[in-house]
């Protein structure tokens, strides 16, 4: 558009300018604005002013007329015309740029002269600026702003301005416009000097500047990580640890200065590991730390970072690790006993199961259990010595206690008493029922009779997929409580036998158990299936249970979908308890294809497709034919015999014995076979209709 009214004003010019002075060379017209940039939405007034000598003009009236980029301005907007001059007010400037021109009409209408107009809106203050040291050598101090929300729509120039209070000396970069961020060089601040900060915004419209900021450098570091040196128990100390640590290299000549120090410190299993940072004011690199009232015996690792007063904190450095001093454990444990007695055997065999009680304390990575018939400590009396979390135990039968303690190599816990308690087969639980909490947890609940009051309740869950007693995990609950989550190492579509025992002061009571799975899936496999073809017409299907760990859930159902060529897709379905179907109404001349799916709770599986057949004869049909073959063809003979015996008496001596005795072989089948073929008995009563069922009998084979 610019480009345009140029070319054409150009031409005007050349016209013009018979004349060759330089200084003569202007344009047809003269537009005058108020200002070149304004504030968006604001009016724009603009005057144009022909001149005399403008040669399309020169004798003639003139109607000027003004565009905005394509579109004419209406007449009303132009305020004042005269003879060759024109003024427009345009209300409310909205682009953000637009070319005003005006325009005369001659023979075709000509630009006589224009003006570019921008708008836009003065720049806000710079927001949330920052400044960070990098303390790599050579040092910097990087500053960042954000420009404000309002979109200028106009140049706008951003400087830096920076002042150091100790040596008053003032420093002003300038930045290309539209970047937000500076970095300072090494000569433009003193790490340890209060430098204010602030950043102005320039554009034609106006300027603006940032709230300033004070910072010392060195507190706007990021420290690099620090590193450990080594963590060490204290002597004599329990529960303390001396920690040893240092500055990067590159920041080590920091090492006398005072910094904020931060200590995470986890234990090995991860269980405590949401402990808070423990902050440590004002040290010294050069000086360890001491971290006190930890667990005694336990191996921690600590990890630590640093910051310079109110400085960003630098990265957690790698970990290390350290244990703090062993001493005797402490505390009792939790138990659960489950014993097994015969009236009639001398002794009691018990598995006793334990796990540490809020309070225990192993204060040591290596922690063993005795079992002792003796409270005081020593060798005697003791019937278990193990690391595992569990003891099976043969005991005399008047054993009424036993006594579990913990040992390391510092000492003994004081012993829990363990009251040898036997089953009584009493109900007192009904209706546990297990309901999935999450894939990691199950919510057992039960109820317990009335008239019971129980000292408290054991739950006991254990998965079945593991045979080893150590797998068993138990939980103790208030006998007020009917409801328990479990959640230790509970794992999808893996199978877990949870009981709910009842523990009375002298005896326990009867269990109730439930299996159950926290999420259940389709099974891994489809049984194999074993064809049994019985009846006519009825094929008997049967399989095996599938196996524990290939089932990933409570098996719903089996169906059966067959069909052949003939037949639509059947179903037929069985009850998780039944591993056997029959197929009845089958179609003799057809081929059947099958498959089974197993559904859990959790999904289903399709097995792969087999086929069978069924056979017109079945075992039994087929006795029976032979049998009516043979009768027949011994009767057959025995005509034939009879026959020959009056015509060729000399014969007789040849058939005879070869021929086996007919009526025996008949009676031992015979009797099951009569309802089907009712024919073959009277066959035998008539040699002349001898022929005839032989041939009915051919035919229908
Ligand atoms: C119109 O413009 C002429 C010449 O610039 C001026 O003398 C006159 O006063 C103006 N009239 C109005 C109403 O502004
Ligand atoms: C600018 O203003 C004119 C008239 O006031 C209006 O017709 C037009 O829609 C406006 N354009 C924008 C982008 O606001
Ligand atoms: C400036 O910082 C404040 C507070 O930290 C934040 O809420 C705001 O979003 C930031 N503004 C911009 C433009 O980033
Ligand atoms: C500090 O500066 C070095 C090089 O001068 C650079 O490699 C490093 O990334 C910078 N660190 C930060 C946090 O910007
Ligand atoms: C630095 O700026 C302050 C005001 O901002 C002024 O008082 C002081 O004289 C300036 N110093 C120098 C060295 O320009
Ligand atoms: C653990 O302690 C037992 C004695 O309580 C000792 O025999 C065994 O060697 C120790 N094991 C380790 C790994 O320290
Ligand atoms: C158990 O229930 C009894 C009465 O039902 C109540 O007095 C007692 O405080 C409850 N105990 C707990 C631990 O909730
Ligand atoms: C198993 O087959 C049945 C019947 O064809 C079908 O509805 C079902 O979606 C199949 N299931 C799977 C898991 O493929």
């Amino acid at each position: 558009m610019i480009s345009t009214w140029v070319s054409v004003i150009v031409m005007l010019v050349a016209f013009v300018n018979g004349a060759r002075n330089e200084d003569d060379r202007q344009p047809c017209a003269k537009v005058q604005t108020s200002s070149p940039v304004v504030p968006l939405g604001s009016p724009v007034t603009a005057t144009c002013i022909i001149r005399d000598s403008c040669p399309v003009v020169i004798g003639q009236a003139v109607h000027i007329q003004w565009r905005l980029d394509n579109r004419f301005l209406p007449s009303s907007t132009v305020a004042n015309e005269s003879g060759r001059v024109s003024e427009v007010v345009i209300p409310s400037f909205n682009h953000t740029r637009g070319s005003l021109t005006c325009c005369v009409q001659a023979s075709s209408l000509l630009v006589v002269g224009g003006v570019d107009i921008r708008a836009g809106y003065p720049p806000q203050p710079p927001q949330n600026l920052s400044c960070q040291t990098n303390l790599t050598t050579p040092n910097t101090l990087t500053c960042r702003w954000h420009p404000g929300q309002q979109e200028t729509h106009l140049l706008t120039k951003y400087t830096l301005h920076t002042k150091i209070r100790d040596l008053n000396e003032n420093n002003t970069y300038e930045l290309p416009p539209g970047v937000h961020q500076y970095t300072i060089p090494r000569d433009g601040f003193v790490l340890f000097s209060e430098i204010e900060i602030y950043v102005k915004a320039v554009n034609d419209l106006g300027e603006a500047t940032s709230v300033p900021i004070t910072l010392e450098p060195v507190s706007a570091a990021k420290f690099d990580p620090p590193t450990i040196l080594n963590i060490q128990a204290m002597p004599k100390r329990y529960g303390c640890l001396k920690l040893s640590w240092t500055l990067s290299e590159q920041q080590a000549w920091m090492r006398n200065s005072r910094l904020n120090l931060e200590v995470r410190l986890q234990t090995a299993d991860s269980s405590r590991s949401a402990e808070q940072p423990i902050l440590i004011n004002q040290v010294r690199s050069t000086r360890p730390v001491d971290q006190c009232r930890l667990l005694h015996g336990t191996q921690y690792f600590a990890q630590i970072r640093v910051r310079y007063q109110q400085s960003p904190w630098s990265e957690w450095s790698s970990s290390q690790s350290g244990v703090t001093l062993e001493s005797a454990p402490t505390g009792r444990l939790d138990w659960w006993m489950k014993g097994s007695g015969n009236q009639k055997d001398k002794h009691l065999t018990i598995h006793l199961f334990w796990k540490p009680s809020k309070q225990f304390r192993a204060n040591s990575q290596n922690v063993s259990y005795v079992v002792s018939l003796q409270k005081l400590s020593g060798e005697k009396g003791q019937v278990c010595t193990t690391m595992a979390n569990y003891c099976t135990i043969q005991l005399p039968k008047r054993a009424k206690k036993v006594y579990l303690s913990a040992v390391n190599a510092e000492g003994r816990s004081n012993p829990t008493e363990v009251r040898i308690t036997l089953p009584r087969s009493s109900t007192v639980i009904s209706d546990v029922t297990v309901i999935p909490q999450d894939d990691r947890s199950l919510l057992v609940q039960w109820s317990s009779l009335v008239s019971s009051s129980p000292i408290d309740f054991v739950v006991e869950w254990r998965p079945l997929l593991e045979t080893e007693l150590s797998f068993t995990q138990f939980e103790i609950t208030d006998r007020n409580q009917t409801s328990l989550v479990i959640s230790g190492s509970i794992e999808p579509y893996k199978p877990y036998g949870i009981s709910v025992y009842p523990r009375f002061k002298d005896w326990i009571g009867l269990p109730q158990t439930v299996n159950a799975y926290s999420r259940q899936k389709a099974p891994s496999m489809v049984p194999k299936i074993q064809i049994n073809k019985n009846w006519q017409y009825h094929v008997e299907l049967t399989w095996d249970e599938l196996a524990l760990d290939e089932r990933n859930g409570n098996i719903q159902s089996y169906k059966i979908f067959y069909w052949s060529a003939m037949d639509p897709v059947k179903v037929v379905a069985t009850d998780p308890e039944e591993r056997r179907v029959v197929l009845k109404d089958l179609n003799t001349v057809a081929m059947y294809d099958a498959f089974m799916m197993v559904t859990t709770f959790g999904g289903s599986l399709n097995g792969t497709t087999f086929h069978f057949e069924v056979e017109p004869f079945d075992a039994v049909s087929v006795v029976m034919i032979v049998t009516a073959c043979g009768v027949g063809l011994s009767m057959l003979i025995i005509f034939i015999v009879m026959m020959c015996f009056s015509k060729h008496s000399r014969l007789k001596g040849r058939f005879w014995p070869a021929v086996p005795d007919p009526a025996t072989a008949a009676s031992r089948d015979g009797h099951q076979n009569q309802h089907r073929i009712p024919i073959l008995p009277q066959t035998v009563m008539s040699p002349i209709q001898y022929t005839c069922p032989t041939l009915v009998f051919w035919t229908s084979w």
